[in-house]
């Protein structure tokens, strides 16, 4: 074997067990297994899980914060105009540099699956070629998506339609839109109907920011399931923040959320930007920014986590940790309970993979490609309260990254002890 892990955790599993690795591919899994490796590993019986799964981030515009200025009122509209300011003296090289070393965080983080987003309103598309282009350069790392996305609409200007289609002619994996910042309701229901009809005549998947505003009456999901129903195209289809939905009446939502399970579509909430991009208007009582995630998931529709935004004009913090991000939604989402925790443990993991439909290569089985994580965890409610580091980040059956957790020594009555934030034995 090239790799042993021992001594580790699995989700849903009981026990101790060992993980054998061979040709980048997970070998077997057992409690004991009589194979010798290259190289072995001590899990130190804490979890061992998929990858993390990152199904919404923007690349083009990370770590970019600040320039040409911050985002003071920490609207979207805001963050829309100061990225608009900015995006005419996009390089592709400094593009390119900051979307690598986002993805490097990401990864030191233990996610290898990421859907990102390249702007296609400038018609250079100076972003979309970039990332395309870093798809490629990265794949010993991470699996990138790139959806070629129309940040300022597609009919609000004359190039728009045709930007698309050039995004999508340079392999863009999705098709994206933005049916809320079109000019008209009617415009909003036509882009998304071009969506569908470019990810068909294409082949390729759609995800659309959808709905990202408090306006209630902002309801272009529901255009969504339709046509996810009407095409057949079900799985393949992903609606981006829908935080309207979390001010739709409350009949409205429940007939929604029966239109959703049929559809079989994919969610994606975005707890980082959500929580403070939206529902800027309303002063006190201040509703919360995300969509109605405990309640999409409990009608069985598929909710994943996305960060969106690492230091950009809309978030202008993170570090590319999804935990993190799973951490704040169980705040404002209310996902408190035990067995909600393990269920946004899934959401950037499984739902994630589903959305980006890489259920096929993901997971830690036999037969599968041997990408894994070793938290500083041993069980998901731990990894998520500690926000916990990752220890080995592994993909193909090599160590990508490895991480030497902070070691805390506390000085008191002259004498030394660690801390490290777990309750200790009795
Ligand atoms: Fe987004």
């Amino acid at each position: 074997m090239d790799l042993v892990v021992r001594n580790a955790r699995l989700r849903g599993e009981s026990g101790s067990k060992e993980i054998a690795v061979r040709d980048g591919r997970v070998a077997a899994i057992g409690e004991r297994l009589a194979v010798q490796a290259e190289r072995e590993i001590d899990a130190g019986g804490n979890l061992v899980s998929a990858p993390f799964v990152d199904p919404h981030l923007h690349l083009d515009a990370v770590l970019t914060v600040g320039s040409p200025r911050f985002n003071e009122s920490g609207t979207l509209l805001e963050g829309i105009a100061i990225w608009g300011e900015r995006r005419p003296s996009l390089k592709k090289d400094e593009v390119l540099r900051n979307a690598r070393e986002a993805v490097l965080w990401e990864v030191a983080n233990g996610v290898q699956f990421i859907r990102t987003h390249a702007d296609t309103t400038d018609s250079a598309l100076v972003t979309v070629e970039a990332l395309v282009e870093l798809r490629e350069e990265m794949k010993d790392v991470a699996e990138i998506q790139v959806v070629a996305f129309p940040q300022d609409g597609i009919f609000t200007f004359p190039e728009g339609e045709a930007n698309l289609r050039r995004a999508l002619d340079m392999g863009c994996d999705c098709v994206g839109a933005i049916p809320h910042i079109e000019f008209t309701r009617e415009d909003g229901v036509r882009s998304v109907e071009l969506a569908f009809e470019l990810a068909e005549q294409y082949g390729r998947l759609v995800d659309i920011h959808c709905d990202e505003t408090g306006d209630d009456q902002s309801r272009f999901v529901e255009v969504m399931a339709k046509l996810a129903i009407a095409t057949g195209m079900g799985s393949a289809v992903t609606a981006s923040h829908t935080t309207a939905m979390h001010n739709y009446n409350n009949d409205y939502a429940l007939k929604l959320m029966g239109i959703f399970r049929r559809a079989k579509m994919n969610f994606i909430t975005a707890p980082f930007d959500n929580s403070v991009l939206q529902n800027r208007t309303d002063g006190y009582p201040r509703r919360r920014g995300h969509t109605r995630v405990d309640e999409l998931d409990a009608a069985g529709v598929n909710v994943s986590i996305g960060h969106d935004s690492i230091m950009d004009p809309w978030y202008p913090m993170g570090r590319g940790s999804m935990l993190a991000a799973a951490n704040l939604l169980m705040h404002t989402a209310h996902m408190s309970g035990r067995e909600r925790i393990r269920r946004l443990f899934d959401m950037i993991t499984d739902n994630s993979a589903t959305t980006m439909g890489v259920r096929d290569r993901y997971g830690v089985r036999p037969g599968a490609p041997a990408d894994f994580v070793i938290l500083d965890a041993p069980d998901e409610f731990e990894a998520l309260r500690l926000q916990s580091e990752c220890l080995f980040v592994v993909r193909g059956g090599a160590v990508v990254c490895e991480t030497a957790p902070a070691k805390r020594r506390l000085l008191r009555n002259g004498a030394a002890r660690e801390v490290d934030f777990r309750i200790p034995p009795k």
